[in-house]
């Protein structure tokens, strides 16, 4: 039995080491009135800020939920959508986040048959590369939320609505908040990220957010006719809960209205979901005399705590340090040991399953090209969320390395997409290039130099452009390069000597240089060619 208590751990409010905080507590929150591309307003409840959505996504098209599902008391947020007719995947670009720190994420779904055609639909939201949930969206009135906890390992991170032929994908909002570093960390790290089944917030008669939770988690109320709810003006103190629930939500508590025992219980989605429970607890009673009151914690009749007495107007949590599973339905019960006078309390509670993030992201090294080069040229098309990964979704005109973790960007084509402008420098990022071809466009401007540090280039091709000047020496760098295609455009000057070699030697295809200065002809390039060429006969 004492045994069977090693995965729950009783905070006391001991340690209190509090991060300062240095900044307003809405520094870094994003906050997204999706398919709403026109105004951005302050939403009344939480005095949070809410900004159109175009500047995180630029595919998708605009609905309003039809009239009959508008009242008095469906949120603004919910009465605009965006829904994504086109593509497998589309995804929102949230940034900046703070890396290396927790942040949750949250979206919303109301249907309210935006569309006429009163469907039910089923999709599928990832964060990044991974599987976050699958949305059934059944009734049209009901709002929807899906939510995360995850660790931003790089300062943008993406959500993407999969189609997995279930009907159209669409999100009515979208909200990203950033914890202090290190918070929920037993929980959310570099490979695992955690979804949120249900926040409870014992006795109360209202929702708890921002701003009374400083990271705008929603504690939603809970009550049962066979509890009586406890509840004090004081404040709870939450420093040495690492999990930090606002005082707010601690003010209020219930007790069973009679007997010694109290029970709730919630639902899982499969058995197989691996959770983590948090359950918080303040004793909001002054105990006098010899009054006490001592509970044991069962889950599903196994026991998980002894002997628990919540501090006095202090915030305590006892949470799960490895997850379980196995029950499609989960019950905790508190009884009061014997000798307690006073029946057990309880103030709220969050449970969690765990995402395992197995998926690789690309390298972000090439991320970070590629969405320079997106923002550049402005590509659209599929460009959203991981370049590389999952793999069913690359990037259209990319072809990637997956034999590499993470993986790498091998080839790019973009051939024929009416790209102008120099040759934008963070190519030369994206170090695993193998193929790079940005022909019949409007490419101007010299080749440029850093094109040479791609050492790892098989093709280049570059022509029918409008590039000019001369070819630069750096070329001879690209000592892999089997094609180099200049044809149709502006160069003088000679090619570097030594492609001019491995063309004749037949290591490399040097296509229609340009006629003047080609190898072989004039130029320093064609005078060693044709020594060359004679030496080799
Ligand atoms: C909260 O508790 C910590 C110790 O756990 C203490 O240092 C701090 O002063 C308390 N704050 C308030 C407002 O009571
Ligand atoms: C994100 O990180 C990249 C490099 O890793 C940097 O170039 C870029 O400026 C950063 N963006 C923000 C918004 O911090
Ligand atoms: C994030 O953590 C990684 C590895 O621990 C470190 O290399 C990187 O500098 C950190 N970034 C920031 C912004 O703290
Ligand atoms: C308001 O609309 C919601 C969602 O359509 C519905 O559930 C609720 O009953 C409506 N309330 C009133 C007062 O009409
Ligand atoms: C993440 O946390 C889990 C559970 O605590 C642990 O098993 C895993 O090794 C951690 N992974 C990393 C990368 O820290
Ligand atoms: C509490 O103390 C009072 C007197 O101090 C005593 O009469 C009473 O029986 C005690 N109650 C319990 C449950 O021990
Ligand atoms: C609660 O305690 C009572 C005795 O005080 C015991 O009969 C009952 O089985 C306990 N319930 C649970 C769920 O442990
Ligand atoms: C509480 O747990 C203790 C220690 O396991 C046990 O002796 C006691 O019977 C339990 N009481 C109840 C009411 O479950
Ligand atoms: C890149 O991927 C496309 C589509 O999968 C394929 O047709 C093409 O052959 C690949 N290119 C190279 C050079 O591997
Ligand atoms: C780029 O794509 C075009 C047409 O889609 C194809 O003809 C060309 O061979 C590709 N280039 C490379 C380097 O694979
Ligand atoms: C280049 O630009 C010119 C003038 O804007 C246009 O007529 C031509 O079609 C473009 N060529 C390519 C390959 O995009
Ligand atoms: C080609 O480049 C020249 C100068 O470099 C510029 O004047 C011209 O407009 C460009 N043509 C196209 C079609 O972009």
């Amino acid at each position: 039995m004492a045994s069977s208590s090693c995965c729950l751990v009783a905070l006391f409010f001991a340690i209190a080491t509090v991060a300062a905080h240095g900044q307003s507590p809405q520094a870094g929150f994003i906050s997204i009135d999706c398919g709403n591309s026109k105004s951005d307003y302050v939403d009344h409840s939480t005095n949070l800020a809410y900004v159109a959505d175009d500047r995180f996504i630029d595919v998708g098209s605009d609905f309003y939920i039809q009239s009959n599902y508008i009242n008095s008391s469906v949120p603004t947020l919910q009465l605009n959508l965006r829904s994504f007719p086109d593509g497998l995947r589309n995804c929102y670009t949230l940034q900046p986040v703070p890396q290396n720190s927790t942040y949750l994420v949250r979206a919303t779904f109301m249907y309210g048959n935006y569309d006429g055609k009163n469907s039910q639909i089923q999709f599928d939201l990832h964060i990044g590369v991974n599987h976050w949930k699958t949305m059934t969206i059944s009734d049209p009135s009901a709002i929807y939320t899906a939510e995360a906890l995850s660790l931003a390992t790089a300062n943008s991170t993406s959500v993407c609505l999969v189609n997995t032929g279930g009907g159209t994908p669409f999100i009515s909002s979208l909200e990203l908040r950033p914890f202090e570093n290190g918070d929920y960390g037993e929980y959310v790290n570099a490979s695992q990220s955690v979804v949120l089944v249900t926040r409870r917030n014992f006795g109360a008669s209202d929702t708890v957010r921002f701003p009374d939770d400083p990271y705008d988690r929603v504690w939603s109320p809970y009550m049962d006719p066979s509890w009586s709810t406890l509840s004090s003006t004081l404040e709870v103190n939450n420093s040495g809960n690492m999990f930090e629930p606002p005082s707010a939500v601690m003010q209020s508590a219930v007790t069973p209205a009679s007997g010694s025992q109290l029970a709730f219980s919630w639902d899982s989605v499969s058995p197989d979901d691996e959770l983590y429970a948090v359950l918080h607890f303040a004793e909001l009673q002054k105990l006098t005399g010899n009054s006490t009151r001592v509970f044991n914690i069962t889950r599903n009749g196994d026991p998980r705590f002894q002997w628990y007495t919540p501090p006095y107007l202090s915030a305590d949590g006892i949470h799960s340090t490895v997850p379980f599973e196995g029950y499609s339905r989960y019950e905790y019960v508190l009884n009061a040991t014997s000798d307690s006078t006073l029946p057990p309390i309880i103030n709220a509670f969050e449970v969690y399953s765990l995402m395992q993030l197995t998926q690789a992201a690309t390298d972000s090294g090439d991320v970070d090209a590629m969405m320079a080069i997106k923002s550049r040229y402005q590509l659209k098309r599929n460009w959203m969320g991981d370049p590389c990964a999952p793999k069913a979704y690359v990037w259209d005109g990319l072809n990637c390395s997956y034999n590499t973790d993470p993986p790498r960007i091998t080839n790019i084509n973009l051939t024929s997409r009416g790209l102008t402008g120099e040759i934008y420098i963070s190519f030369a990022m994206l170090e695993a290039l193998k193929y790079l071809d940005l022909s019949h466009n409007n490419f101007s401007g010299a080749i440029p130099d850093f094109l040479g540090s791609l050492s790892s280039l098989i093709v280049l091709d570059l022509s029918f452009n409008n590039l000019t000047g001369t070819v630069p020496d750096s070329l001879e760098n690209l000592v892999s390069l089997q094609i180099l295609n200049l044809a149709g455009n502006n160069f003088n000057g000679s090619v570097p000597e030594k492609l001019c070699k491995r063309s004749d030697a037949g290591l490399l295809t040097l296509s229609s240089v340009w006629a003047a200065t080609s190898c072989g002809n004039i130029g320093s390039c064609g005078m060693e060619h044709q020594k060359a060429a004679r030496s080799d006969v």
